[in-house]
């Protein structure tokens, strides 16, 4: 259908209520199992990839993979470069042809953050290219970046009122309790909060750490107008634990286009699955 940034996707969410998945992949096989969990659901898609994933498979080889699978798609796909420190890096996919970046300078200072989102922001200008920030720190380990527990700082709305007057940012990552990986106990994620940034917000707000969180949490989020949620972990979940599951059950078999494709059918399931949850459905 078609290759396309964040920007009309989340601005139509945040406008109608529903939230689109930023599934992160990591292969050819994760992307398109989301593609396919998208297509059957008629949903928008963002293919979020880590850093990591990046610098593993390569800046041009994974973006000579995905962008022919976005525009092959039926439905409206954003390829994301997810939570990348390296401004250097940001540039280079930009260069390659991600539709979407994600700066994350949100462990320095404030005003050193907003310096790196503008930079960022600058460079994309003119290019189709939206841009994500963050503010505060999100607990737990995603990629390369670890925030302890007791580390975290939730995103102040004074600071963030700032940030986003500064920045111009397309797509707003505010931290408010969620944690990337699994949940140890029961989240504690501050609505208050969200409420008051995504109120004074001129762009939509993106929700990480979507993993593990309630079906009420996610419906209360995407009400209050979060209109992006990144799940990783349960992607990984659904592609080791997939592999694992069929080696285990059939050791001799060494069949790999049957273990894909039970590998993808449970990383389709956990896609669709959210797809669902966030309302997205026939919303391509
Ligand atoms: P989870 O790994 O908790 O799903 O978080 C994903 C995320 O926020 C990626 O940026």
């Amino acid at each position: 259908m078609a290759y396309v940034n964040m920007k009309q996707m989340l601005e139509k969410a945040r406008k109608e209520r529903y939230a689109v998945g930023a599934f992160n992949i990591v292969n050819y096989l994760t992307a398109q199992a989301v593609i396919d969990a998208a297509e059957e659901l008629n949903s928008p898609l963002i293919l979020q990839t880590s850093a990591s994933t990046v610098k593993q498979i390569g800046v041009k080889e994974l973006a000579d993979m995905l962008i022919p699978m976005a525009k092959r798609a039926k439905i409206p796909v954003a390829i994301h470069l997810d939570h990348c420190t390296d401004i250097e890096l940001v540039k280079k996919c930009i260069d390659a042809g991600w539709s979407s970046v994600m700066i994350d300078a949100s462990k320095l200072p404030l005003e050193e953050n907003i310096k790196q989102t503008k930079e960022v922001k600058e460079y994309a200008e003119g290019k189709d290219v939206t841009v994500e920030g963050e503010l505060g720190a999100i607990v737990g380990v995603e990629d390369d970046i670890v925030v302890e527990e007791g580390e975290e700082a939730l995103a102040s709305v004074e600071k963030s009122k700032i940030y986003l007057e500064a920045t111009n940012i397309d797509a707003f990552a505010p931290a408010i309790g969620t944690a990337h990986g699994l949940y140890k106990g029961e989240p504690r994620i501050d609505f208050d909060r969200f409420t008051e940034i995504e109120k004074l917000s001129s762009c939509p707000l993106v929700i990480h750490g979507g993993t593990g969180l309630a079906a009420d949490v996610f419906k209360k989020l995407i009400a209050l107008g979060g209109a992006k949620i990144n799940i990783s972990t349960a992607i990984k979940i659904a592609y080791c634990g997939g592999m694992n599951e069929y080696t285990v059950q059939r050791p001799a078999e060494n069949n790999p286009l049957k273990l894909d494709k039970y590998v993808s059918d449970a990383v389709k399931r956990i896609a669709k699955e959210h797809i669902e949850l966030f309302g997205s459905v026939n919303r391509a």
